[in-house]
């Protein structure tokens, strides 16, 4: 059954203080950096080609090929260039980077020092979300040990290129996540997003060339060089190739992280995971965190990659599963969504800091059964007016749950109404709770 895992970036997890250089080394861990650095590999333009042939695409949500944008960065341009790894990681559902950060955070710091050196750029950022200061306090300390190592500072290993790691923490804002609200972040702002044109590859961060990625895919690197283009792009489907992180969470037996290549099933995974708790069905789900549409039991055999959960309605995003047996309300799931996404709304642009004010508020009435089926069509003018008319894609990840659950869950909202409020609490009604659903 575990033959379909794949285990690269959580291959060492389980090692005694996997964290630790020593542990990584062990390993074989810097091996690629030194392979990458020497002569015979052919320079920084090698490591961009085995990239894109490699076929990684971007592991933070929308998939962009990482070759193709660090081939963006233009070479004859002076100012000094960035690379800026992303791992504010505060998408509800999302948490592969935070556990990799934990385990195996060499893997990141030498993905970054072997990307830095493809851009050439001779400064990089990593920019953790605020409130993990234990991930912080990890990664820190890899960075430390990287240095005292000769992995990091001047002259790396004879090779002529310097490379500083500074790793930073945000204000713990999910809109940080956001690449140019990051970048503004960084440079002692306010997190919000920036207009583009310029593109943050031309001018970024301080107004230069600036190549922002996913720790995942930082960290996929290492993997690349050490065993070529060809293996990597090996495993996955046609155009989504390799592995990553499938993180689930929710009504599973076992929760946990199952790394496989892209285009496993849903079912395969659940099964991987112990089947669903205590038996029960599963009801909606989330391929790729909450700003990605619900999916249901139809879709279990969805192949997930960028293709297939395209297909199918919804988005790969993060991987985030979040499962939902038959026994939790999808309205109340929803209105916890929309709630986050009015808090984390920066304000910058009115239909995403009214529009969401407004959707918490009709939901919350849907919610108590005091809502009228009118108000489902008004919630979803309102998505019409939020979705693709907001500055950035936070408020287009708000609009998601509410748009997908009325589209498969249309009854159950209407059920609140004609019920006089949630038929799922137990005090109220055991319309839709089986038997000892809530024991
Ligand atoms: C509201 C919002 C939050 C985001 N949060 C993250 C995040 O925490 N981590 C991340 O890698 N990408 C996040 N993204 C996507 C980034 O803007 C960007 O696409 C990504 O970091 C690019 O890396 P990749 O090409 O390696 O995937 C977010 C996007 C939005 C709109
Ligand atoms: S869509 Fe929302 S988060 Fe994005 S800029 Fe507008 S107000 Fe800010």
């Amino acid at each position: 059954m575990t033959d379909v895992l794949t285990p690269v970036l959580t291959n060492n997890w389980d090692q005694d203080r996997s964290w630790t250089l020593a542990s990584y080394e062990a390993q074989g861990g810097y091996g690629a950096l030194k392979k990458a650095l020497s002569p015979e590999f052919g320079g920084p333009d090698a490591i961009i080609s085995a990239v894109k042939d490699s076929g990684l695409r971007g592991r933070g949500g929308a998939g962009f090929p990482t070759g193709l944008k660090w081939g963006f960065i233009p070479q004859d341009n002076p100012k000094p260039k960035y690379l800026v790894v992303n791992a504010d990681e505060s998408e509800p559902g999302t948490c592969k980077d935070i556990p990799l950060m934990m385990a195996t955070p060499h893997t990141l710091v030498e993905g970054v020092i072997i990307s830095s050196f493809a851009i050439r750029a001779n400064t990089a950022f990593i920019y953790i979300r605020g409130e993990v200061l234990h991930v912080i306090r990890r990664v820190q300390r890899a960075v430390q040990e990287a240095y005292l190592a000769g992995h990091l500072g001047k002259n790396i290993h004879g090779s002529g290129f310097d490379l500083d790691v500074v790793v930073h923490a945000g204000a713990g804002a999910y809109i940080c996540g956001e690449e140019t609200a990051l970048l503004e972040g960084l440079e002692g702002r306010r997190g919000q997003p920036r207009l583009r044109p310029p593109f943050p590859a031309v001018a970024g961060l301080y107004a230069s060339p600036t190549v922002i990625n996913n720790v995942e895919s930082i960290a996929s690197v290492p993997s690349i060089i050490d065993n070529g283009a060809a293996w990597f792009s090996s495993m996955g489907t046609e155009r989504s190739k390799g592995f990553g992180i499938f993180s689930l969470s929710g009504h599973v037996t076992n929760p946990g992280q199952y790394e496989a290549p892209l285009g496993i099933t849903l079912r395969k995974l659940i099964e991987l995971a112990g089947g669903m708790r205590n038996g029960r069905e599963l009801k909606f789900w989330t391929p790729g965190g909450s700003s990605t549409p619900l999916l249901t039991a139809e879709h279990l055999d969805v192949p997930l990659d960028f293709e297939g959960v395209g297909a199918a309605g919804s988005m790969l995003g993060t991987r985030a599963l979040q499962i939902f047996d038959e026994t939790v309300c999808v309205v109340r799931a929803t209105l916890r969504w929309t709630e986050f996404y009015k808090h984390e709304s920066c304000g910058k642009c009115t239909p995403c800091r009214e529009g969401t004010w407004w959707l918490v508020q009709t939901l919350a009435r849907l919610d108590k059964g005091q809502g009228t089926e009118e108000d489902l069509d008004t919630m979803l003018d309102q998505c019409d007016n939020i979705l693709g008319r907001s500055f950035c894609a936070l408020a287009d990840g708000a609009v998601s749950p509410i748009q997908s659950s009325i589209q498969y869950f249309r009854d159950e909202f209407i059920e609140h109404f004609n019920h006089g409020g949630c038929p799922f609490d137990p005090a109220a009604s055991t319309l839709f709770a089986p038997a000892g659903a809530n024991a």
